[in-house]
């Protein structure tokens, strides 16, 4: 077993997720941070994915998302960290904490070129905080909310894992847009199982709670995102009947074969298994690609262009 996989197990119920995840390597987590991704660029079009509405503006509903998301995760998160003794789990929340606040600054100066659209990103931001941050944590168990977060998490590291393999869904994006979300991808891999762990180390999460809150997780990311994909269309002024052909196609791309979630499913199935730990989960395509491209030159750009090449996506 690598060192550092043991290193990064904790208490009960580890041997049997050890043994089944000996082959997947459990990465450092790494903060990076002050990257420039110029995305105020004036060549970044408002459809952004090859000139596609919908998947451009799927893409912005989450980017709207993430900051009060990630606010919502390191609130939860930060719930039990006076109970825990752990120094490698206490640094892993450390750097969780950093690499979630980074997400959500560099996705703030992505909002601010919808903001220039005169998209009214602080509505919509502020529509997701309430729910997470005042609704959600005022009405639920600290318990619960974490295994919320750690559901939103699962999600987070199975959508990252799309950004680089053979169906290529970011073959279309500008290159600027397309960094970002390659060096998000590879950081919510590297910290996909703090929240896990805090959850079913500290708080004590059960079978039954953590994959209610996956479902009630798999009900709720999606109904948010569409809502203020919704919102977007209707400021873009897509008519109703626009608005439904477009979810319609929209549709088609996120469910059809080789779409977007189609390939995420087995994924997504893994976390109802009893016994279930991210670090099961399979390697992210590309990660050892970007960070030895990102090390060389400490450019993401660079580092998700290079990628892409080393694994034949151009
Ligand atoms: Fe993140
Ligand atoms: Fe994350």
């Amino acid at each position: 077993m690598p060192e550092n996989l043991s290193q990064n197990t904790h208490q009960h119920g580890r041997e049997q997720t050890q043994a089944s995840a000996a082959h997947v390597a459990q990465h450092p987590i790494i903060p990076r941070e002050r990257l420039q991704f110029k995305l105020d660029a004036d060549d970044i079009p408002t459809y952004w994915m090859g000139g596609d509405a919908f998947q451009s503006r799927f893409w912005d509903a989450l980017s709207i998302i993430f900051p009060p998301g990630e606010k919502y995760f390191m609130n939860c998160v930060r719930d039990y960290r006076d109970q825990i003794t752990d120094p490698k789990l206490l640094q892993d929340i450390k750097d969780f904490n950093r690499q979630e606040a980074q997400h959500s600054m560099v996705h703030r100066q992505d909002n601010d070129r919808l903001r220039k659209q005169g998209v009214d990103v602080d509505r919509w931001g502020a529509y997701v905080d309430n729910m997470l941050n005042k609704e959600y944590r005022g009405k639920y168990s600290k318990a619960y909310n974490l295994a919320v977060t750690s559901a939103l998490e699962h999600f987070t590291s199975i959508i990252a894992h799309s950004l680089f393999d053979k169906r290529d869904v970011m073959k279309a994006a500008h290159p600027h847009v397309r960094a970002m979300y390659a060096w998000h991808a590879i950081e919510e891999v590297e910290h996909k199982g703090v929240a896990y762990d805090v959850m079913e180390d500290y708080a004590k999460v059960g079978y039954l709670m953590r994959v209610w809150a996956l479902v009630h997780a798999t009900f709720m990311f999606p109904a948010t995102i569409f809502t203020i994909q919704r919102a977007l269309f209707i400021h873009d002024g897509f008519s109703a009947w626009q608005r439904a052909k477009l979810m319609a196609k929209g549709m088609v791309w996120l469910f059809k074969p080789g779409g977007l979630l189609q390939p995420m499913l087995k994924a997504y199935w893994t976390y109802y298994k009893p016994g279930y730990h991210p670090w099961q989960e399979t390697e992210q395509p590309g990660y050892e690609h970007w960070l030895a491209a990102f090390n060389a030159s400490g450019d993401p750009l660079k580092a998700s262009e290079q990628t892409r090449s080393a694994m034949a996506l151009v």
